[in-house]
């Protein structure tokens, strides 16, 4: 027998869905007999149906987001290590690092659809010798500054519903990739329903909806139902550094973005690369009003915002967001506490429905949209903010699709050529044609990595892989 609260949690579901139109979807639902029924008002439950209500009213309106008012976008002010002070950066960094005031934080709720692997994307093999994981790549690069620096860094790790026990059983199955389990925190983000261009809910299955997770910006709630910051908080952390899982070239802990980040004392630095063209599928960093920088999201940018170009021929909005930010503990923990809801996001996607035939491919047409909040729509929370330009070529080679670009046959070859470079710069002869990878886990940075000893190919130090062939 169901407990009156939680009939009320049901009875309440129930009230959400008539309010937004989809008694028949409730009818599907029931068909499914009383237990099933009540196992997917359950689940139901923990939806935010407020955030629902307004997306269902975006897609019935035929717009795709509402963010507040907009103004005109300037460029956002933007900071760059300069060569000169890389040095003192990296040391400042790295104080920090051994004083034990980082921690890490990687989103991998995500459902990974246009690249279409069965499982976690964070399970996906990346090394271009090793296939270590893109988890295994994060994890090493985490060890590898925990012992370099005698301290060790705490990762926090964001799952779904539908990744967390896969992701689970990864790291157990790769015995945590010699990190301690006790220093790994996986928690879960939230589901939101998925709808189609009418506004309807999706169903995945005759007598189910179809869910998703609620976005990377499903973060802050997600963090709110643990006590996580608190825990950072107490052993001393008061910086975050947040990535995605999909970028194996980003160096997840980096000194020197870490001091440009504590010495100007911000609540959010965001990394940025300079976009190659306009339809370049990067958030761009914007100054908004006079209200603060912004991240907009590629989608929604008009076409004149976008493709504007300075007299000198240059993008107006050319910084892109990477998807990498620096917070600061304290402005976090305030911003959870007090439990903002950030706006809903309509992003078409192909979404697997009976409700529109089967469609599971990444190649097909997207059929609804998936509802989410995106993590940079808390900036206007943020009066501190600046963003840190890096390089492209040495940060950035995100895997979304299949094949092409953003693939992982691209993002494995960028990484075989950025260790090359790094490994020619540090004195190395690589032999043409050969693939090359680092151990993560031996600093990413070969001046590091070698001590500053010249190295000749037939001096290969340990964490250094070279095989001959083409880059996979
Ligand atoms: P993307 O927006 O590229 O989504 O995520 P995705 O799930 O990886 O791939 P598609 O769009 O379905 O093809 C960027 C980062 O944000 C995380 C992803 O795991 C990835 O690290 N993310 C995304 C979440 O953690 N939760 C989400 O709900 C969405």
């Amino acid at each position: 027998m169901i407990s009156e609260p939680v009939n009320d949690r049901l009875l309440e579901v129930e009230s959400a869905l008539v309010a937004l139109g989809q008694e028949t979807l409730l009818e599907a639902l029931r068909l499914a007999g009383p237990a099933a029924y009540g196992d997917v008002l359950g689940q139901l439950s923990e939806v935010d149906w407020a955030g629902v209500s307004d997306a269902v009213a975006l897609a019935r309106m035929g717009v795709q987001a509402d963010s507040g008012p907009r103004g005109v976008l300037k460029p956002g002010s933007i900071v760059e290590a300069e060569p000169t002070e890389r040095e003192d950066l990296h040391a400042e960094g790295l104080a920090a690092l051994q004083a034990g005031r980082v921690a890490a934080l990687v989103v991998a709720g995500g459902m990974g659809t246009r690249l279409g692997f069965d499982g976690p994307k964070g399970a996906l093999p990346i090394g271009p010798v090793s296939e270590r994981t893109l988890f295994g790549h994060h994890a090493a690069q985490i060890r590898g500054w925990s012992e370099a620096t005698g301290s060790q860094i705490p990762w926090l790790v964001m799952t779904s519903p539908r990744t967390e026990a896969m992701t689970r059983a990864h790291f157990d199955a790769a015995g945590f990739f010699g990190l301690d389990a006790a220093n790994v925190h996986f928690f879960s983000q939230h589901q939101l329903p998925a709808i189609d261009f009418d506004g309807n809910l999706m169903r995945s299955t005759p007598h189910e909806p179809a869910l998703s997770p609620d976005g990377h910006g499903g973060l802050f709630s997600a963090l709110a139902a643990t006590d996580l910051l608190d825990r950072l908080a107490a052993r001393g952390i008061e910086t975050v550094s947040y990535f995605q899982v999909d970028n194996p070239l980003l160096p997840v802990i980096d000194p020197v973005a870490i001091a440009l980040h504590r010495r100007a004392r911000v609540d959010w630095s965001a990394k940025v690369i300079r976009k190659e063209t306009p339809a370049e599928k990067l958030g761009a960093w914007v100054q908004h009003g006079d209200s603060g920088a912004r991240i907009v999201e590629y989608t929604e940018l008009n076409p004149s915002e976008r493709s504007q170009r300075t007299p000198s021929g240059d993008l107006v909005l050319s910084a892109g967001s990477i998807g990498a930010h620096l917070f600061d503990l304290a402005w976090l923990r305030e911003f959870v506490r007090e439990g903002h809801a950030l706006p809903i996001h309509l992003s078409p996607k192909v979404i697997p429905s009976v409700d529109s035939g089967p469609q599971s491919s990444p190649d097909t047409q997207p059929n609804g949209f998936k509802l989410e909040r995106f993590v940079f729509d808390a900036l206007p929370f943020v009066s501190r903010a600046q963003a840190i330009r890096v390089s492209r070529r040495d940060e950035y080679s995100p895997v979304k699709n299949a094949a092409g670009d953003y693939s992982p046959a691209a993002a494995r070859a960028a990484l075989a050529d950025r260790n090359r470079r790094w490994l020619e710069a540090a004195g190395a002869k690589v032999p043409p044609n050969t693939i090359v990878e680092l151990n993560p886990a031996h600093f990413p940075d070969p001046a590091h990595l070698l001590n500053g000893a010249p190295l000749t190919a037939s001096d290969v130090p340990p964490g250094v892989l070279m095989v001959g062939g083409n880059p996979r």
